[in-house]
């Protein structure tokens, strides 16, 4: 890239309006390079020591298949799926009692329970009765009692990776941590995990029992892992699995102002930011990536992906998706490395737009540490 134009297009990003006339090949030299690799079979080890676990560098977040996107599809349709994720060499599916709940723990078992010892499940406890709405509970007698009927939901009698889906402050961290490594030593889990945990929270939950995971929200939309966990996790040895790394699909651009949810089912509907004027507001980090994917044979899923590939190595991004079109499409982003000064422009860039809406409201954002 000349200086000039450098100099545009880093003016027109400050300005939070990208033309497409900024991302000609000229402006923004293709370097990237692709791997041989086309399918998800590349591995990344979250945790380290005796708490690390290898995985495909991307998951499969299932929680749309039963809940929460809108429509629920056929459900031996989402078998298949699964099953198809794992063929292509995915080996780390995430679900949670919460996730229905219990039909997406049983879907997932069903799915799944023919290659059990090939593949990692994750899933998760911490809300009262397994219903999100009705508040947090991870009392010890409550965690035990979620994890005995998730063995069953899931069709195994270990869980790789037990969550907490949610700190409750109720409960001492300490007692919480305590149950999980208690339920190590009983062979009933693997690994443990944290959801939403704040950095402070990470390290007294790891000093009881070293954590393999934390799962929070990060994406091109949601930056704040960026601020205190990441630092946290990478000291501790801890791997870092953002969620909703789509943003629930926004970073796809297959979302728009007018899209329709069924509120009955889905969260968005009740989420500022999937409100018609913060997807308007928001729309420049769209054509952002889409600018920079067109010049690369790239969609705007995979460089949103590909981005948080790059952050760290620790990271194992799980998509959520109900397609295979879109699982081969997300899993492809794997395949993608940035040339250094073209993630730095593209991240400059990205970053130059003031992300309008809150990822949660009310009760949801109170339960999010950063
Ligand atoms: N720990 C927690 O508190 C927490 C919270 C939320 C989610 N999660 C986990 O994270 C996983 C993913 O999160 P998420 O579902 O909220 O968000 P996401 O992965 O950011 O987005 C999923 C949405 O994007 C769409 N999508 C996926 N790939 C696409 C592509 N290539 N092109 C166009 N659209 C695409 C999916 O629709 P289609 O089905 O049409 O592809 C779906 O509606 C969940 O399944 C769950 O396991 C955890």
């Amino acid at each position: 890239m000349n200086s000039n134009n450098r100099r545009d297009f880093l003016k027109t990003a400050a300005l939070g309006v990208p033309s497409l006339l900024s991302f000609t090949s000229t402006a923004f030299a293709s370097n990237g390079s692709t791997q041989s690799k086309t399918d998800g079979s590349a591995s990344r080890v979250l945790g380290s020591g005796k708490q690390a676990l290898k995985v495909s560098s991307l998951g499969l977040g299932c929680m749309g298949m039963s809940y929460h996107r809108s429509f629920v599809p056929d459900r031996g349709a989402m078998i298949s799926l699964l099953r198809k994720a794992k063929d292509m060499g995915v080996t780390l599916f995430d679900t949670a009692e919460a996730y229905g709940p219990i039909i997406n723990e049983q879907l997932v078992g069903e799915a799944l329970a023919p290659f059990r010892k090939e593949i990692i499940i994750a899933t998760k406890f911490g809300f009262k009765n397994g219903i999100p709405s009705e508040g947090l509970d991870s009392r010890p007698e409550r965690i035990r009692q979620v994890v005995e009927n998730s063995l069953k939901h899931l069709r195994t009698d270990y869980i790789d990776l037990l969550y907490q889906h949610r700190v409750d402050p109720q409960v001492p961290l300490e007692e919480v941590a305590g149950t999980v490594s208690d339920l190590i030593k009983e062979g009933k889990v693997k690994h443990f995990g944290m959801s939403e945990a704040s950095a402070a929270q990470v390290r007294k939950a790891h000093a009881i029992q070293p954590l393999t995971a934390l799962q929070s929200e990060y994406s091109l939309m949601t930056r704040s892992p960026e601020q205190h966990v990441l630092n946290t996790c990478e000291e501790l040895g801890i791997g870092f699995v953002p969620y909703s790394p789509l943003s629930r699909g926004m970073l796809s651009g297959y979302l728009h102002e007018r899209t329709k949810y069924n509120a009955a089912n889905d969260n968005r509907p009740s989420l500022p930011r999937y409100q018609k004027e913060a997807v308007i507001a928001n729309w420049p980090l769209i054509e952002i990536l889409k600018d920079f994917g067109d010049q690369r044979g790239l969609t705007a899923a995979q460089v949103a992906l590909a981005w948080l590939l790059a952050k760290k190595t620790f990271i194992v991004p799980i998509p959520g998706t109900t397609k295979a079109a879109h699982l081969h499409e997300n899993l492809a982003a794997a395949d993608y490395s940035f040339d250094p000064s073209e993630l730095e422009q593209l991240t400059a860039a990205l970053s130059a737009i003031k992300i309008v809406g809150d990822r949660y409201t009310g009760i949801s954002a109170t339960q999010t540490g950063q």
